[in-house]
């Protein structure tokens, strides 16, 4: 039985590659960090099947002994202070959680177990200012927030331990990818959120900043097999993985308010709000995802409207749910 180590189980990502790998007969390990309430929520449907190991990026023993513990085959890196907003106001932290701690990660794997296959999350967000469009793996990085800053590292580090100890270690570099888990932040759960709410008459506006920008949104359920499939390849490599097409915020925020039959959607949104505009915005991404196709044979399945739907559809029956 193949053994698996995730960072992030309790994330996003993480909870949706824990199903997969779990599909796949592994025997899955979660590294969680101590919270005073713990936040299993999306994970409480496989709670049983996985085994959770308490530690923290910010702690190098309690990664070493994760590492030691599992003794797993292949460790998946997703742990982060993942929210782009957030890392203005705490540039030093998320140095520290998205940067830093990807070192300690390989560190961990170098001392303890070099043979592990080791993947890297890294994000679109490092192409910010684009340099070329449509975005692929050799595209120069110019990042646009502390956030993005700390992704370059991440990457590098990655890369570096992969030529200086030939560690298997792979970055995978993924848009937006979302689902009915996002965190409620993110902009695309904000607005499926309150489009439900509206809809279910418990709220009266939804208040967003830039309605402008661009991104590459795809099914965060599609993007966690391209994980897996970049561990079982002969060699270690980067790899972007997007759906090659692109909407503004405001699409998004039309196509969600016609879930619920709503066309005049200006009339429940306000914008330019500026609690949430950001010092340096990142206008347009959109990535070229032809060498995870023509490697990995991966493609996304899930379609932009298709994605919206979904979200919507689950926070009406959540937001019912809790009257
Ligand atoms: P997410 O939902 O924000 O999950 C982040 C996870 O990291 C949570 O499980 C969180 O645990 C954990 N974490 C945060 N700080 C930690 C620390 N100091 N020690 C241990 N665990 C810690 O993020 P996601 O959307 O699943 O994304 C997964 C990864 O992919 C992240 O690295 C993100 O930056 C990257 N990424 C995401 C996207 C995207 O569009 N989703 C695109 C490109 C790259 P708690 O539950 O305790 O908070
Ligand atoms: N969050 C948020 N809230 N974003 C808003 C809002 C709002 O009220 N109004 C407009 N936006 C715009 C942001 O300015 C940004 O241009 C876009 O919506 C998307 O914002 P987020 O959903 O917060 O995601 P992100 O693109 O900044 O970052 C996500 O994707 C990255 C990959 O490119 C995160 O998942 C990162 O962790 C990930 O690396």
């Amino acid at each position: 039985m193949k053994k698996a180590l995730i960072t992030g189980i309790t994330g996003q990502d993480g909870s949706y590659l824990a199903e997969l790998l779990l599909s796949k007969g592994y025997k899955v390990y979660g590294l969680v960090r101590r919270l005073s309430t713990p936040n299993l929520e999306n994970i409480k449907h496989i709670y049983d099947q996985v085994q959770l190991i308490p530690g923290d990026l910010l702690d190098q023993g309690s990664l070493t002994d994760a590492i030691k513990e599992s003794e797993a085959d292949e460790i998946y890196n997703l742990a982060a202070q993942s929210f782009v907003k957030a890392s203005w106001s705490q540039p030093v932290l998320t140095g520290e959680f998205t940067g830093l701690g990807v070192t300690r990660m390989l560190e961990a794997i170098r001392t303890v177990n070099p043979k592990a296959r080791f993947y890297q999350a890294s994000s679109s967000e490092m192409f910010g200012k684009v340099v070329e469009t449509p975005q692929k793996e050799t595209t120069r990085f110019h990042p646009r927030s502390p956030y993005g800053v700390a992704k370059v590292y991440g990457h590098y580090i990655t890369l570096n331990y992969r030529e200086s100890y030939d560690i298997f270690a792979c970055s995978g570099i993924l848009f937006n990818h979302e689902s009915p888990r996002r965190g409620i932040e993110f902009v695309t759960r904000k607005i499926t959120d309150a489009v439900a709410r509206i809809s279910l008459g418990k709220q009266d506006k939804l208040e967003l900043g830039n309605l402008d920008a661009k991104r590459d949104w795809g099914f965060a359920g599609d993007y966690v097999e391209a994980m897996w499939r970049m561990l079982q390849q002969d060699k270690p490599d980067d790899y972007v993985i997007a759906t090659g097409e692109n909407h503004s915020v405001k699409e998004f925020v039309q196509e969600a308010f016609k879930v619920v039959g709503i066309d005049s959607w200006e009339k429940y949104v306000n914008y330019d709000n500026p609690l949430h505009l950001r010092p340096a915005e990142v206008d347009y991404l959109i990535g070229d995802y032809s060498k995870a196709k023509d490697k990995l044979g991966w493609t996304p399945k899930t379609s932009f409207k298709q994605l919206v739907e979904m979200m919507v559809k689950a926070d009406l029956e959540r937001e019912k749910e809790n009257k």
